[in-house]
């Protein structure tokens, strides 16, 4: 087991089960009280009873999925929590993915005006991204985590255990931000990933934390990304305009797929505007398409992908805003490029499927 110290919170990597149980009776929380979704119940739950079987705990079940997570399931939360008495010193215990820990951290944070909370997170992606960081939040208008807070968990407990029982795409979407963390940060960590072509044979507790370092990294060195935590969106200008606009249709892509192509773009625009060596392009292009297979762009939708860019949060002055390679390892923010490069990097992955693989 790895113990990750932040400022005010730690994060603990594989088995756990000592140090939660420590936690829980130093704590002398009023309540513990767990937050689960369907899947998470019939799958994450029995570890945790089988880890703590002496332990009392509430529970509160919501509905798996990010089409519930919004302000309707955060008023159950929020009732449940005054049905269960929960006083300003009970525990809530995110156990799930990206939706329970964003939003049960929310509830947390907002209920009384904040109760301490802690992250099982239960995915690949809600581990290595969603439950560091202390962005918390849900959707709101059509506008992702538009509504929401930065606030910290007490802990976050991490067992690449819980993999068992994932879907095998999920767990191949969390990768994508494995991959993305090595890209921007860590050449040595990307030399040994890009050797991995079978998830299911990974040593996860061995790639997990260095991954975990370089998240913990930006978010330290920009808590309230105001600036180098940029860095963590390579891959996602355009990714997020792909997976925004493919959630208009009957075939949506999940976040790490739409990442997958949004940083192979990204590799290309790279190219462009930092002469990136195109022996890097080709093996970062190759090796993520390995992953993830090659998904055709429409052309015909081009344009709209270019008009969600332009709508990002994170631009400024009307310009598109992207974090881009100098290297494997080496990232710049606040990089902008004309809108032609754009479409070429769109075009460019079009053109990788006749790479043969
Ligand atoms: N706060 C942040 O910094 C941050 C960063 C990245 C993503 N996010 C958020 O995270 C969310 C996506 O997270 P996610 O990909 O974990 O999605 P998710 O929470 O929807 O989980 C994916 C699916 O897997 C199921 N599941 C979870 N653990 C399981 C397990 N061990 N076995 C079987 N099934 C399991 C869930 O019930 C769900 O159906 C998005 O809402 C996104 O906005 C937040
Ligand atoms: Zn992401």
């Amino acid at each position: 087991m790895e113990i990750l110290s932040l400022q005010d919170y730690s994060i603990y990597v594989g088995n756990f089960w000592p140090e939660l149980r420590s936690f829980l009776s130093k704590g002398k929380f009023h309540k513990h009280i767990i937050l689960v979704d369907e899947n998470t119940e019939a799958f994450c739950l029995p570890l945790l009873m089988n880890q703590l079987p002496d332990i009392n705990f509430e529970l509160i079940r919501i509905s798996s999925g990010e089409q519930h997570k919004n302000i309707n399931t955060c008023k159950n939360i929020w009732t449940s929590l005054f049905q269960l008495e929960a006083s300003r010193n009970a525990l809530l215990i995110n156990l799930g993915g990206g939706v329970i820990g964003d939003m049960g951290g929310f509830c947390a944070s907002t209920y009384k005006r904040g109760i301490p909370f802690i992250q099982i997170p239960s995915t690949l992606l809600s581990q290595v991204d969603a439950s560091i960081g202390g962005k918390l939040g849900i959707d709101f208008l059509q506008v992702k985590n538009g509504i929401g807070v930065f606030n910290n968990p007490h802990g976050v407990f991490i067992d690449p255990g819980f993999y068992q029982t994932l879907p095998k795409e999920e767990l191949r979407s969390g990768f994508a931000e494995v991959i993305k963390h090595s890209l921007i940060a860590d050449q040595k960590q990307w030399d040994y990933i890009k050797q991995q072509d079978d998830l299911t044979l990974i040593n996860w507790e061995t790639l997990l934390v260095p991954s975990l370092k370089i998240k913990k990294h930006f978010v330290e060195s920009d808590p309230f990304e105001k600036g180098l935590r940029k860095a963590l969106n390579f891959g996602h200008t355009i990714g997020h305009a792909i997976e925004g606009f493919g959630l208009e249709t009957n075939q949506p892509l999940l976040h790490g797929e739409a990442i997958a192509i949004g940083m192979i773009c990204e590799t290309f625009l790279s190219y462009l505007q930092f002469q990136l060596e195109q022996e890097h392009v080709a093996q970062i292009s190759k090796y993520i398409l390995k992953i993830f297979g090659h998904h055709p762009l429409d052309l015909q939708y081009f344009g709209d992908y270019l008009e969600l860019m332009k709508n990002d949060k994170k631009n400024t002055d009307g310009a598109i805003n992207f974090s881009l390679l100098k290297g494997p390892g080496q990232v710049q923010v606040n990089q902008t490029c004309p809108p032609g490069w754009i479409l070429q990097s769109l075009q460019y992955y079009n053109d990788l499927a006749a790479v043969v693989i």
